[in-house]
């Protein structure tokens, strides 16, 4: 099983190209599903979590090519219906077939994801709105089985906040019958960016961008191609990555607008955040890091996703700094990783962790238990004295794009490497 080594102590120095959003590419290539056409996706990076989407698409029976950072996805001979345990359990956001299989073939079978490392995640929202949109539901043997008698019909959906119940809703309700108004829906930029893609085919969504999505059906959507939002998490982490080793990043493609609320915390910590080109160029040059205190909401508030690595930054900061973690009930996996590098940091009830400050951290052998727990470990380690090695890297692989080879272009020491005698997983 590969691993990642990192010896701290660089201050990075130079530009790192983001590529399109992982949470945007997924139920992208979901809504692939609504037409005959080929759909083509631009800006893809390869990541584990895209090729598990692979799979479950040809699994349906659709063609799907991913060259270079271009995707393919032509769905004109489905022949199956169904997303297997394998594949679903494997990656939640196979859930998000769904929408588009009732949508346009009006029937779905698909595997209960179960629980993950964050939190219970339940899909309670999702069938919901299928059922509102007039789908018959049944739990049976562990998968979620749904079906409606010819087109969907067109209701009003009032949400509890949900991205991928949202994304699920869209691709079921653009080809229903009749209008849909989807309520507190969720106005993540991947979700506009779906819309925006569906609207490209020929939806008629209105509202999109805020919290209230209007979707007037259509008979049927064309092929179209589109160009994918660039990933703010990554952008993000490659932005903590500047800070915790005081150098300096340009952030190619890195925007503002989908990141204002972590570009706002990472200032008040002491860098340097300023729009440029195309891009962001973040300074953690000479800074001295203050604490500070960060609440995860709904965007536009501070997203869940890059709570970790912003945890790993105030590690290092002057100062007691809070985060408090309103969106998965189980998301500090990475503390106790943190901790074994020297962080003061304690859990306080269950959805707020104390960070004391400490004035360096010491490299240490520490577990991966999730994706962005996986980050903040690396962006720690960049700063760390000595040597970190961080096991169980595969949750890494599953959303970030190469990240060793950007952080060692811009001056990281940090290598992947597989121990001797240990079998390819
Ligand atoms: C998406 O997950 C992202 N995943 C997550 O990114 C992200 O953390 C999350 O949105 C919040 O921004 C993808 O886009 C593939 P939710 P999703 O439905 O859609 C509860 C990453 O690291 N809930 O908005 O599953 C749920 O348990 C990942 O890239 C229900 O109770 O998130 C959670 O507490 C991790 N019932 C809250 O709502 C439901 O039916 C928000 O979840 C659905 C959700």
């Amino acid at each position: 099983m590969d691993k990642i080594r990192v010896i701290g102590g660089n201050a990075l120095k130079g530009t790192i190209v983001v590529k399109g959003a992982k949470n945007a590419v997924l139920p992208l290539m979901a809504c692939a599903l609504l037409t005959d056409d080929e759909m083509v996706f631009e800006n893809v990076p390869h990541l584990a979590d895209i090729n598990t989407m692979t799979q479950v698409l040809r699994h349906l029976g659709a063609d799907v090519t991913h060259e270079n950072e271009t995707l393919r996805v032509r769905a004109n001979a489905i022949r199956n219906f169904d997303a297997p345990y394998e594949l679903v359990s494997k990656m939640r956001a196979s859930f998000w077939v769904l929408g588009p299989l009732l949508g346009r073939f009006h029937q779905a079978k698909i595997s209960l994801p179960g629980g993950c490392a964050i939190g219970t995640r339940p899909i309670d929202r999702h069938l919901y709105a299928m059922e509102r949109l007039g789908a018959q539901i049944s739990i049976q043997n562990g998968y979620v089985q749904a079906t409606s008698s010819g087109r969907l019909k067109g209701n009003k959906i009032i949400f509890q906040p949900t991205v991928g119940g949202t994304m699920n809703a869209l691709m079921a309700a653009v080809l229903a019958t009749g209008t849909t108004e989807i309520v507190n829906a969720a106005a993540e930029p991947e979700v506009t960016d779906l819309a925006r893609c569906l609207n490209q085919m020929g939806a008629k969504i209105s509202g999109v961008g805020t919290r209230r999505l209007l979707v007037e059906g259509v008979d049927s959507l064309h092929g179209t191609t589109y160009k994918v939002v660039p990933d703010r998490i990554e952008a993000a982490t490659y932005a903590v990555a500047a800070g915790i080793t005081h150098g300096e990043l340009y952030i190619e493609n890195a925007h503002l607008y989908l990141m204002e609320d972590v570009a706002f915390v990472l200032s008040r910590m002491g860098l340097d955040v300023i729009e440029k080109d195309n891009g962001l160029f973040v300074s953690g040059k000479n800074c001295e890091l203050v604490a500070t205190d960060i609440v995860t909401e709904e965007f536009p508030g501070f997203p869940t996703d890059c709570q970790a690595q912003v945890m790993a930054l105030m590690c290092l900061a002057k100062g007691t700094s809070t985060v408090t973690e309103n969106i998965f009930e189980n998301r500090f996996m990475h503390v106790q990783e943190l901790v074994r590098m020297g962080a003061n940091i304690h859990i306080q009830g269950t959805r707020t962790a104390v960070v004391r400050g400490v004035d360096h951290l010491s490299g240490a052998p520490v577990m991966a238990s999730d994706l962005r727990a996986s980050a903040a470990l690396v962006l720690a380690g960049l700063a760390a004295e000595g040597e970190t090695i961080i096991n169980r890297i595969y949750h890494l692989d599953r959303g970030y794009d190469r990240l060793e080879e950007k952080l060692r272009s811009v001056g990281a020491d940090i290598v992947r490497f597989r121990p001797i005698g240990d079998e390819e997983i």
